[in-house]
């Protein structure tokens, strides 16, 4: 019976995840929901039994990169083939989603098409698979049922940081965006089904959440009796879990930001002080163009209230420039935004026509040239910015939760509380543990520290013992 179980074991499975959070945390899913089959993880392509690519349709470069890799795993599926060995191809995600018909016609080798909704029900279309055979299963629908309510406990691995998905879809609609043909609509898991999520996550090991949506804080989850529960009120709940220390949450849109989570920023020390609110653009012509619904003026109020309720926040955007019909004066109006709020970090791009959205039908397309001059000068003021934000913390002292070793022996890598990655010397067994790092140097990218001995921080080892 023994030998059965380990032979089970012995099929291993690689996941290459692209695109967002939400698709990591899709994989580690997949991979949940794949190990009770007999499927372990891999790292490499060769010698795996399956391979799952878990795409991102959100660019073009994103979903490229699909067709690219898939001629590499056609040549390994056909080595594996010649060694009597039949490897299960599939591709997941949102190119899966919007693009099941080019993938079966462009790469006919794949075996499984699947979309983010529908990974719950990989045991049924690995039985359905036949890898000799050239008809994949495709499931592409958006079932009735939620895949949530399907999927085994998560496992937290050797992990101190885990993503929570909270919320999928979107009914935003930016002129833009392939999300809310990919994901659909509009998603809150129930406040019970989160939180044990959470527990379950917190017993195994996990001190820090981020919780997941494509417009997660227009999370309205059904909660005990007293009807939808926003996400500021979740926050409280969660906060309350003894041994959850960090919770994060992302993607925000400035129009959801309501009081009360406002107010959960002054109130919940657990809530980092650390927010990513997409803007996308500065100019209004634009951000009514874009469909996002709000002003730059708006976004601006918001950025204020936010910060009366608490000082120390740090914000995180994303851009896009060159949608059709940015003028200079728009790109201008952008730069005067970024300017003003003054970012911690940010993420830019060249607009990216998608097939099926709105933007990509207009004739008022911005030559590459120009986008490509306005992304430049974006990204030198963004960067700019985050080298001074990240400078401006050398002397303080930041809770650090050790997340994995240094490149150099005896260094160690964590997250302060702001998302730098902070490396400082320290013994192993300070690893997925809150440690206070006196912050020494800050560079572009990351912070430099040392720990600070003979100080304990709240859900933190005292440093003195810890230290060798
Ligand atoms: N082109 C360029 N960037 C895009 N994004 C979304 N759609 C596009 C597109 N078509 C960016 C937005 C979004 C981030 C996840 O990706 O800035 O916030
Ligand atoms: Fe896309 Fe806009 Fe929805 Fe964000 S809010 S997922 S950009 S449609």
């Amino acid at each position: 019976m023994d030998s059965v179980v380990v032979a089970a074991l012995k099929k291993k499975v690689l996941i290459k995840t692209y695109g967002c959070q939400m698709n990591v945390y899709d994989s580690a899913r997949m991979a949940d929901v794949l190990a009770p089959l007999g499927y372990g993880p891999t790292d490499t392509l060769d010698g795996a039994d399956m391979v799952i690519l878990n795409t991102c349709h959100i660019r073009e470069k994103a979903s490229e990169k699909v067709f690219s890799e898939l001629g590499r795993i056609r040549a390994e599926k056909n080595r594996a083939r010649e060694r009597g060995v039949e490897m299960i191809v599939a591709v997941a995600g949102c190119v899966a989603q919007a693009e099941g018909e080019e993938i079966m016609a462009r790469a006919p080798y794949v075996d499984l098409v699947f979309g983010p909704q529908a990974y719950h029900r990989l045991p049924e279309m690995i039985a359905a698979a036949d890898p000799s055979a050239r008809h994949p299963v495709v499931d592409t629908e958006f079932p009735v049922e939620s895949k949530f309510d399907f999927l085994p406990e998560p496992s937290a691995g050797s992990n101190c940081s885990a993503f929570l998905s909270v919320q999928e879809g979107c009914d935003k609609f930016c002129s833009f965006c392939v999300v809310p043909y990919t994901r659909g609509a509009e998603y809150s898991r129930p406040v019970a089904a989160v939180l044990r999520e959470a527990r379950s996550l917190v017993s195994q090991g996990i001190s820090e959440i981020t919780l997941l949506g494509q417009n997660v804080n227009a999370y309205h989850g059904e909660g005990s009796g007293s009807g939808d529960w926003g996400l500021g009120r979740l926050i409280r709940e969660l906060a309350e879990i003894d041994g959850l220390d960090r919770i994060r949450y992302m993607t925000s849109h400035p129009l959801d930001v309501d009081d009360d989570l406002i107010s959960a920023h002054g109130e919940v020390p657990a809530l980092m002080p650390y927010l990513h609110l997409p803007v996308q653009s500065g100019s209004d012509p634009v951000l009514s163009a874009m469909n996002r619904r709000h002003t730059a003026d708006d976004y601006r109020r918001v950025v204020d209230r936010l910060r009366s309720a608490r000082p120390d926040l740090a914000f995180s955007s994303d851009f896009i420039v060159g949608h059709p019909g940015e003028s200079d004066q728009d790109f201008a109006d952008t730069l005067r935004l970024v300017s003003d709020i003054g970012y911690a970090q940010a993420y830019s791009f060249k607009y990216s026509a998608r097939p099926g959205t709105p933007a990509a039908q207009t004739t008022e397309q911005v030559p590459e040239a120009i986008k490509s001059e306005r992304l430049q000068s974006l990204q030198q003021l963004l960067g700019a910015q985050q080298l001074a934000f990240n400078q401006s913390a050398a002397g303080t002292n930041q809770d650090v939760l050790v997340e994995r070793h240094g490149n150099r022996a005896g260094q160690l890598v964590g997250r302060g509380p702001y998302m730098q990655a902070v490396h400082f010397d320290g013994p192993e067994r300070l690893l997925n543990t809150l440690v206070d790092v006196k912050i020494l140097e800050g560079f572009a990218n990351s912070l430099a520290g040392e720990v600070v001995t003979g100080v304990s921080v709240p859900g933190g080892e005292p440093i003195e013992r810890a230290i060798a």
